[in-house]
């Protein structure tokens, strides 16, 4: 257990993460509208770029981003050793597509700060694991952008 003060197991953990998405759904429906709406407020200029990537069909992009935001929250706690190698490489192709780690990161915060904002007191388990693994997972980005755009320095040498 890497996390200080914390004796929970995968298990626990993707239980209490599963059942905040259970009512965030009851509550929200569909969470890619609050959540898009949150994350443009903060990052206005990424507007644009899913505009532009998405050849105007930014709803679909919208949805498929943040479904897989959920997917590398859930998947991060099952299977984080090929989840980490599946982001490395979704991360290559993001970086070319030049999205930084701030707006990246800044997803995977709004659609986290989402799901947590349905969540009254009784829910303090489920925020807790949110949070841990919200940050496990900002952590796993953080480090393929890095390692990504060393990598990247050296080959144009
Ligand atoms: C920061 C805003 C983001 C933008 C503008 C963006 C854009 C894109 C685009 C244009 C693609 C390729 C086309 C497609 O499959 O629809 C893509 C694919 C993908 N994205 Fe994102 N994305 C963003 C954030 C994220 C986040 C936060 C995650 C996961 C935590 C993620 C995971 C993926 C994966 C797994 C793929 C498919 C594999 C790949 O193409 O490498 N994306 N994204």
């Amino acid at each position: 257990m890497t996390d200080k003060n914390v004796d929970i197991s995968n298990i626990q953990e993707l239980d209490l993460i599963e059942e905040a998405l259970g009512v965030a759904a009851e509550q929200l429906g569909d969470i890619t509208k609050p959540v898009m709406d949150n994350y443009y407020a903060k990052y206005p200029q990424v507007r644009a770029t899913f505009t532009e990537l998405s050849l105007n069909k930014a709803k679909e992009m919208e949805g498929e981003m943040v479904t897989q935001t959920i997917y590398s929250l859930m998947a991060i706690i099952q299977n984080p050793i090929v989840t980490k190698i599946m982001l490395q490489e979704a991360i290559v192709n993001h970086l070319y597509l030049k999205i930084s780690l701030e707006d990246f990161n800044g997803l995977i915060d709004s659609t986290t700060d989402v799901i947590v904002g349905v969540l009254d007191s009784e829910f303090s388990d489920n925020i807790s694991a949110l949070n841990r693994v919200r940050n496990r997972l900002k952590a796993v980005v953080a480090a393929a952008y890095s390692n990504i755009q060393t990598r990247l320095v050296i080959n144009t040498d």
